[in-house]
């Protein structure tokens, strides 16, 4: 039960799903940090359910004036983030999944956007405020794996979430910073 202890973490939307559930399971290790997200009621109450060490910091995972908010806090608070969970993505607000007829540029862009850029950029920004030797995990999704109706551009997304962990985990071999996919099943 204490395979994170005095460890910090942060969880990108971490204020529901499984964002929140890896947050449960980093705090019964023993970690603390911060968990994010833009709805600040579910947030506070993701933090409340926590009951721990963890702080909530609203945030859009798409501005990168809001990623730089969310670690600098963080590491004012915590000291040096030792693992990083890039989780926050999948459905755009207001916009469904859809098949190449029905998505338009802007709702490709929206999706690149919160899929893939943000994960780059939540990574980049967090770079100066990770210890050396840190883990970074990215979420990625089995729709990287295997086709579905509509998904097209997200997979697309997810897929290139993989090349990124690859390629990155050059970058950053002389840190020693690990960086990892998890794909969960649709
Ligand atoms: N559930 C699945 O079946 C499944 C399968 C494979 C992969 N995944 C991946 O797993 C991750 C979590 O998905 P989930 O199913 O747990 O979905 P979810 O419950 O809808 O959680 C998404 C989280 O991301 C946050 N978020 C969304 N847009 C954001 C933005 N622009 N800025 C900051 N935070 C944002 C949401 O918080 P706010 O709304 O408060 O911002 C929420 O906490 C995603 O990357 C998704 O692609 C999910």
């Amino acid at each position: 039960m204490s395979k994170l202890k005095n460890k910090v973490a942060v969880i990108t939307g971490g204020n529901s799903g499984i964002g929140f559930g890896i947050a449960e399971a980093f705090k019964n290790e023993g970690a603390s940090g911060t968990i994010t997200g833009r709805n600040e009621v579910t947030l506070n109450n993701a933090v409340a359910a926590l009951k721990s060490d963890f702080i909530g910091i609203a945030g859009d995972v798409t501005k990168s004036d809001d990623l730089e908010n969310i670690f600098k806090k963080t590491s004012d608070k915590f000291g040096k983030i030792d693992v990083l969970v890039v989780n926050a993505g999948g459905v755009v607000d207001g916009l469904p999944m859809a098949d190449i007829e029905n998505i338009t540029e802007e709702g490709y862009d929206r999706y690149m956007d919160l899929n893939l850029k943000s994960s780059y950029f939540t990574v980049k920004k967090a770079l100066p405020y990770l210890n050396d030797g840190a883990s970074i995990i990215l979420i990625g999704s089995s729709a990287a794996h295997r086709a579905a109706p509509g998904m097209a551009i997200y997979s697309a997304a997810k897929a290139a979430i993989i090349s990124l962990a690859k390629g990155l985990s050059l970058d950053l071999l002389p840190r020693k910073i690990r960086v990892n996919t998890l794909s969960p099943d649709l």
